[in-house]
């Protein structure tokens, strides 16, 4: 197959030997519609070392871009950066043919990698900031657990400038353009705040802690090589600026509606409050879960004010396409968010206090009275549903006037 498959110089030592897999969809619940690549990296140096492997099933063409350059056999070293089976399913099979000297993760890797591929081999741990002899040349680890699981490492290539940043930067775009400055800048960052939201969100903390650790490294990084989408090369400012914006959170003049409706009378009460957003100058995006993607509304909530949900009562329950996105917004854990609940019922009325309560677990404030109306809402209602999105308006305007 290496005649087929070839890597991909990045840098004077250097190789992308990842996979592309045009057409995964769905990656634990993100909907991934342009699919994704699974990067893996060859150094060579003296050393000859791999950086992350690829999902088991693309464990073939990884091998055959890596015997483009040498032969797989000749892998001194292996480093798991992350161990998420994107990135180390086929370790296990990679390591029975290239029978490397040795194979290094962060000590939580070495955990994760045993509970995970139950192998019958040894995995060295490597510190925070410990330094691996790659012979003519040294590779650094950085920790950054939680970005995004415990395991999760950084490894810096100095002599190239290159920093193996896993996850993190990443994108799941499946392109044959392998630099990000060979695809146009809006599509980048449109994938990457998606990934971020979907990916990255809940550890924003994290996130800008790491921010400083690089920045404080004195590393020169020319290079940010991510294991998914395009490698950065160039204005490496561009992704790092929007890494910085998405992990502060702050709240713009933007109000996400989404909401789910069974006979239309929760999809008016919504128009009547997105009307009333739009009318005191803020951007709505309204979104009917009715046919909206969960990773859709993780991707417009990143960068937004407020957040107002909405839905039908069933069966003493809200609907189950809302139950969905609450449940999956509650664990990404979007911050600094205003919000409120509305809804329609035939005679119980269960959904907008669940959908409320459900905010107030996300830590979403609360700064408006929820509407609530059996059956149809009236002129009257709508007029409710109005004022509720004026107050959520206000609200926002004055928390980014502080
Ligand atoms: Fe790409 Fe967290 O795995």
């Amino acid at each position: 197959m290496a005649d087929i498959y070839s890597a991909i110089k990045i840098s004077e030592s250097v190789y992308w030997v990842g996979a592309i897999d045009w057409t995964i969809r769905d990656f634990h619940g993100y909907r991934t519609p342009h699919g994704s690549t699974y990067n893996a990296y060859l150094v060579m140096a003296d050393k000859i070392t791999l950086i992350d492997t690829v999902k088991k099933p693309f464990m073939e063409e990884m091998l055959a871009r890596v015997a483009s350059v040498v032969d797989p056999s000749k892998i001194d070293y292996i480093v798991s950066n992350h161990s998420e089976q994107d990135h180390s399913g086929c370790l296990t099979q990679v390591i029975a043919r290239v029978r490397p000297e040795k194979v290094f993760a962060s000590a939580m890797g070495v955990k994760n990698l045993g509970d995970i591929l139950h192998g019958d081999y040894a995995i060295q741990p490597v510190r925070d900031g410990e330094t691996l002899s790659l012979g003519n040349m040294d590779l650094k680890f950085m920790e950054t657990r939680m970005i995004h699981w415990p395991d999760s490492m950084f490894s810096w290539l100095e002599k190239d400038g290159v920093l193996f940043s896993q996850d993190a930067f990443g994108m799941h775009l499946a392109t044959f353009e392998r630099f990000a400055d060979e695809l146009p800048a809006d599509m980048l960052e449109y994938e990457a705040a998606t990934y971020y939201a979907n990916i990255v969100l809940p550890y924003s903390p994290v996130v800008l802690k790491a921010l400083e650790k690089v920045a404080a490294s004195g590393w020169a990084v020319k290079i940010l090589a991510p294991d998914h989408g395009p490698v950065w090369r160039k204005d490496l400012g561009f992704i790092l600026d929007l890494y910085k914006k998405w992990a502060l959170q702050k709240p713009v003049a933007k109000a996400v509606v989404v909401y789910a409706t069974m006979w239309h009378s929760t999809e008016q009460m919504a128009e009547a409050v997105a009307e009333s957003l739009a009318r005191e100058g803020l951007r709505v995006k309204l979104l009917s879960m009715n046919d909206a993607h969960r990773s859709e509304v993780l991707y417009e909530v990143l960068e937004a004010g407020a957040l107002i949900v909405g839905s039908s009562t069933l069966n003493n329950n809200m609907l189950p396409q809302m139950a969905d996105v609450m449940t999956y917004l509650k664990g990404l854990k979007p911050a600094n968010l205003v919000g409120a609940a509305f809804g329609s019922f035939g005679w119980s009325g269960e959904a907008v206090k669940d959908l409320e309560a459900m905010l107030r677990e996300m830590k979403v404030e609360i700064v408006s009275e929820p509407v609530s109306v059996k059956h149809v809402p009236s002129r009257e209602v709508l007029e409710k549903c109005a004022l509720l999105g004026r107050t959520v308006a206000a609200e926002v305007k004055k928390r980014i006037s502080v």
